[in-house]
């Protein structure tokens, strides 16, 4: 090899984090399930109440959905085996797009094979050069993804802060011709709702267009889980929404929904679109289903609600900092990396499975617990993992210590911005 060459996979040899990790015991990535009915899961032969999931209205098990996804893979078989744009498109993606244009309130929906590629092909296919994106700072991969690929530039304000967006607005917007302001409706990590009819307020005043990542309010925020812009009844000022069915509607696949030409749009540039296969089957018919029953069942957000809430308070009452969240998604605050994986081990051990988040996914120092809740909890799984959470809490020093409590509300003033601290 020529001197001034190296080898492109030299990075990967001397990579140790995650043999590091494994040595120490507190690798808490790719854990095994071996079953689970969406609220328990059975890891290493042991039942686990499932506390780290996306499954908000509990959907993955319901039996119309079981249902329908047999029918679909009778009639289809179990794959399209080629993209929509030439030879996989089903009648279902269509009856799909139709019914979840008409439940969104918006004139079209385009189906993705996954969220991700939904994000990544709207950003990339309509920023050219000249136009620029306003992204929120904990704004989803996929959306970073997306803005990579864009020709146009990024610009990102602090999160969730609307001073900082018009601020950064002030400063810039004369220098493009399009504008996108593209923030995560529900925030994945840190579960905070963003303050949408305050976004919809700058966006008219500096000309620009909405985005709205609806990955975790679909199926959660609105009357019937419709999303952000329902919740907040702005929803004919958001341009553009998108979803994914990967975690309310129980499956995998996402959405774009908006106006009709900007969607057909999309649906003959986006790469990631036509040029992957399209949605299985068994998926499209699953989240059909789930569709439907996200309109007929009112029950599940409802437990999903009160689910949802018994645990904040219960939580927040315990001492956590959970980042005043107001949504299922209820992080608890630890800040190191090492001291949350072992937080997560002691967790699994005791029989609860929750998920650790550290940086890049949060800034760093900010390690988080990540729980979230569905529907389909029973109370006593949920009394369950409070025992748990509160005597390891304790046992790690995270409750009943001010001083460890005042530097939590402190890094999360810090990091997360004053909303992320409750209210005195
Ligand atoms: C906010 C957000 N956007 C997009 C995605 C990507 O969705 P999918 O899992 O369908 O690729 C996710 C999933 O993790 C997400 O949390």
């Amino acid at each position: 090899m020529g001197k001034q060459h190296g080898d492109i996979f030299a990075k990967c040899y001397t990579w140790e984090d995650a043999k590091r990790l494994q040595e120490a015991g507190l690798y808490p990535f790719f854990r095994e399930i071996e079953s689970t009915t969406g609220s328990a899961v059975v890891v290493d032969g042991k039942r686990r109440v499932m506390i780290g999931s996306n499954n908000y209205l509990g959907l993955t098990h319901h039996p119309r959905v079981i249902e329908a996804a047999k029918r679909a893979v009778e009639i289809y078989g179990v794959g399209c085996t080629g993209s929509r744009f030439l030879n996989g498109n089903l009648d279902l993606h269509r009856q799909l797009e139709e019914g979840l244009a008409t439940y969104l309130g918006k004139e079209k929906a385009l189906v993705f094979s996954t969220g991700f590629f939904a994000n990544q092909g709207a950003l990339s296919t309509l920023v050219g050069r000249s136009d620029v994106i306003y992204s929120d700072r904990e704004n989803h991969a996929s959306i970073i993804e997306g803005t990579r690929l864009a020709l146009g530039d990024t610009l990102k304000f602090a999160h969730n802060d609307m001073e900082d967006l018009e601020r950064i607005l002030i400063q810039t917007r004369d220098k493009y011709k399009g504008a996108l302001i593209v923030a995560d409706g529900v925030f994945s990590m840190s579960g905070d709702i963003l303050q949408l009819p305050k976004v919809v307020e700058l966006a008219k005043k500096y000309e620009c267009r909405v985005y709205v990542d609806d990955a975790h309010a679909l199926g959660v925020l609105g009357p019937k889980g419709e999303g952000t812009g329902h919740h907040f009844g702005c929803q004919d000022d958001v341009d553009l929404v998108m979803g994914t069915f990967s975690k309310s509607f129980a499956s995998i696949g996402g959405y774009i929904a908006g106006k009709a030409d900007i969607v057909d749009y999309i649906r003959h540039k986006a790469r990631p679109f036509m040029f992957s296969a399209a949605l299985p089957p068994a998926s499209t018919a699953s989240v059909l289903e789930c569709l439907r029953i996200a309109q007929e069942e009112p029950q599940h957000l409802q437990n999903l609600w009160k689910n949802a809430r018994k645990m904040s308070e219960a939580l927040t009452g315990m001492g956590y900092n959970t980042l005043n969240s107001q949504t299922p998604i209820i992080p608890l605050l630890i800040g190191d990396d090492l001291e949350t994986f072992a937080f997560t081990k002691a967790l699994h051990e005791a029989g609860v499975f929750a998920t650790p988040v550290v940086s890049p996914a949060v800034p760093k120092g900010c390690a988080l617990m990540r729980t979230s809740y569905m529907a389909s909890h029973s109370a006593e799984d949920l009394d369950y993992a409070l025992t748990v959470l509160k005597k390891l809490g304790e046992q790690f020093g995270i409750l009943g210590n001010e001083e460890r409590m005042n530097a939590m509300n402190e890094l999360a003033r810090n990091h997360f911005g004053h909303r992320a601290v409750a209210p005195a």
